[in-house]
């Protein structure tokens, strides 16, 4: 079966084509991150524009690439939420145009469960049972995950997500937008214990993260310092520092749901999982124990359509997709536990 994948729930544009046999033949990114850099952050209305202007060629790029005629796909998905509403009516309504015009499924994917099902892409993939860390912009979740559509919330955070914790602490620093990507690649400059953050909720005992203090903790040490008084190699210092408060309780947690749940295969997800330190640091654990970890490459870590199609393709697989009344909708807010089996949208 093949399935075209669209993603339009931020500020990346993605499309990809995904075979059950051949496995993933195309994929095309276009990132917004030069449209929103001037404002220090993504701006909804000019997001959506832009997904209007790249969407139907990164789509026909990416049916080039794999050799695909419309006629030849067996289902088009795209991201239904959760996301910003005006850029997800983007992929949604290109996804059932063409369904309607193909006569063919279009499948409204949980964007989550597409940043989850994504280590799958890879050639060493993890079978079920699984847990997956899923550390994005806006979640920092921790899952037992038994199937497609069949996930079990164990821990998240009471505040801040992960990938949230990174922006405003890049923010803080003075670095651009996208800050994430930026303040990993200042905390390599960083010097090892020059600086230690508290590391919150480590011992709570349960799965529970909380990453807003720590954000406070910068912001004091920034204060303390004066804006004056903080060279590069200080901010580096306190990038490390703040980073590897970061990895110390994303791995502490996540080891403890494995032991909890007695699996031995973790799966980590979503944009915070291209992390070197996040990633170094849970290798070294499961080695350490004898289980394994599982990451997406990197590329397909941060939002991209390569995911989505592969999750489309899965319920597809999974029977769970059949034509519908070509009325649909977009979910903004949609927590993934909501998907009850069987699910994946279908319009
Ligand atoms: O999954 P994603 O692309 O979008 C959401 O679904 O939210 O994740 C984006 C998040 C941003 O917060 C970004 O700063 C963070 O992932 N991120 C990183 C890295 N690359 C992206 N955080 C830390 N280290 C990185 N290398
Ligand atoms: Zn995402």
């Amino acid at each position: 079966m093949r399935v075209l994948g669209i993603e339009t729930s931020c500020d990346e544009t993605g499309a990809a084509v995904y075979d059950t046999e051949a496995g993933l033949l195309a994929h095309a990114l276009h990132s917004q991150v030069a449209l929103h850099a001037p404002f220090g952050g993504v701006v909804p209305e000019l997001a959506s524009r832009d997904h209007v202007r790249h969407l139907v060629p990164l789509v026909r790029e990416v049916l080039d690439a794999s050799g695909t005629k419309m006629h030849d796909l067996d289902a088009i998905a795209y991201t239904e939420g959760p996301g910003l509403g005006g850029a997800l009516l983007v992929g949604a309504s290109l996804a059932n145009a063409l369904a309607f015009a193909i006569g063919k499924p279009a499948i409204g994917i949980h964007h989550l469960e597409g940043h989850l099902l994504s280590p799958l892409l890879e050639e060493r993939r993890p079978a079920f049972p699984f847990v997956a860390l899923l550390v994005s912009g806006g979640h920092s979740q921790l899952f037992e995950v038994r199937g497609v559509g069949e996930y079990r919330l164990l821990g998240d955070t009471l505040d801040d997500a992960a990938g949230e914790a990174f922006d405003k602490t890049a923010k803080l620093l003075g670095l651009d937008y996208p800050g994430g990507p930026a303040l990993a690649r200042l905390a390599e400059r960083g010097r090892k214990g020059v600086l230690t953050f508290p590391r919150p909720m480590l011992d709570s005992g349960d799965l529970a993260m909380s990453f807003s203090g720590l954000k406070t903790a910068v912001l004091t040490e920034i204060r303390r310092r004066g804006a004056a008084g903080l060279g590069e190699q200080d901010k580096a210092d306190i990038g490390l520092a703040f980073q590897d408060a970061v990895v110390d309780v994303l791995a502490t947690k996540a080891m403890r749901a494995m032991r909890e749940t007695g699996l031995r295969q973790l799966v980590v997800a979503g944009g915070v999982a291209a992390n070197r330190a996040l990633r170094a640091r849970l290798q070294n654990e499961t080695a350490r124990d004898g289980s394994e970890v599982f990451f997406p490459d990197p590329k397909f870590c941060t939002d991209n359509g390569a995911m989505i199609a592969l999750a489309g393709a899965l319920r597809l697989e999974g029977g769970r997709a059949s034509a519908g009344a070509g009325a649909f909708e977009v979910r903004p807010r949609w927590p993934l536990v909501e998907m009850t089996r069987p699910s994946g949208r279908v319009t």
